[in-house]
């Protein structure tokens, strides 16, 4: 598996497992499938309320710890110092793990929000560069931070964050987010890589996967791969675990690029990082 080098000098592979949504025993189940596939990269969340879960089926999994990539993330409404220290152990107890390869913050405390949302996200930030520090944590970033979050983090970051994971996929891909972010060494993972199958029926990329013989959802995944960001696909479906995993034999066209590049807005969130917990 391909993976990017970090800016703190850690690898992350190219393409791992989302898991938002699969809870209880689903989630266990996938997990377990998905590391028995070959995927060597796990992401869940506090908020997915299935840390749990994912911890099972690693073990389940019998894959050795130390191969897999595990991502977990703060809540937004526990950012601050103190907080961030609790809401971190509660996390890797749940996981049942006793380090973490990458912990980011979910949510960037913004001004609808927050009086000082800047001193919120930097305090958030210090109690992580402490558990980095500690040896707790190898990589600690950030996600659905915009470029004036990431400016404001930077006046008081000791580490650069080494993710931000955002929303990334055909028809709402952020190039501005994406291109500051890479400018300033952060490897950008994209999350709904498939626009959780709301852009399935659009017909650039219909007649594109029918060219290639692969689906829409591996041209979808293979774009996002072709633009150097990391994925990480969810699905509790066995063979679309299997279908998603496979995306490396095959490449897109500068042009097929282009055309993806180019589809309008379709099938975004409607999640803002300045105005949750409303949406558009
Ligand atoms: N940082 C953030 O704020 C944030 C926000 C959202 C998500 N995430 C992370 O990103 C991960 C991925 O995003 P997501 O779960 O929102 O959406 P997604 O991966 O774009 O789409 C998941 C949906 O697509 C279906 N699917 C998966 N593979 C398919 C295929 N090959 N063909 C047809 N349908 C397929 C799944 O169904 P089945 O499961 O039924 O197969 C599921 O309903 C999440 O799981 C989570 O880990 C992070």
């Amino acid at each position: 598996m391909k993976k990017q080098i970090l800016n703190d000098g850690h690898k992350i592979p190219m393409l791992g497992f989302g898991t938002y949504k699969a809870t209880r025993q689903e989630g266990v189940e996938s997990v377990k499938i998905a590391l028995n596939s070959g995927y060597r990269m796990i992401d869940t969340a506090a908020k997915y309320e299935n840390e749990e879960a994912v911890g099972k089926g690693i073990k389940a999994s019998g894959v050795p710890r130390e191969e897999i990539f595990v991502t977990t993330k703060l809540w937004r409404e526990r950012l601050g110092y103190e907080q961030t220290k609790k809401a971190f152990e509660e996390s890797l107890a749940k996981l049942e793990l006793d380090y973490l390869d990458l912990y980011l913050i979910h949510w960037p405390a913004n001004a609808k929000n927050y009086d000082n949302w800047q001193e919120a996200n930097a305090e958030t930030w210090r109690a992580m560069e402490e558990l980095q520090e500690e040896g707790k944590i190898k990589s600690i970033g950030v996600s659905n931070f915009w470029p004036g979050h990431l400016e404001a983090l930077f006046e008081t970051a000791k580490v650069k964050p080494a993710i931000n994971q955002i929303e990334f996929h055909p028809g709402y891909w952020q190039p501005e987010v994406t291109n500051f972010s890479k400018e300033h060494s952060i490897v950008v993972e994209s999350w709904s890589p498939l626009a959780r199958g709301k852009v399935f029926g659009n017909s650039v990329l219909s007649q594109i996967a029918k060219k290639h013989g692969k689906s829409v959802a591996q041209v979808c995944l293979r774009w996002i791969v072709q633009h150097d960001v990391v994925i990480i696909p969810k699905s509790t479906t066995p063979a679309r675990i299997e279908e998603n995993w496979n995306i490396f034999d095959f490449e897109l066209s500068e042009d097929e690029m282009k055309k993806i590049n180019e589809m309008p807005q379709m099938g975004f969130s409607g999640e803002l990082p300045n105005i949750w917990p409303d949406r558009v």
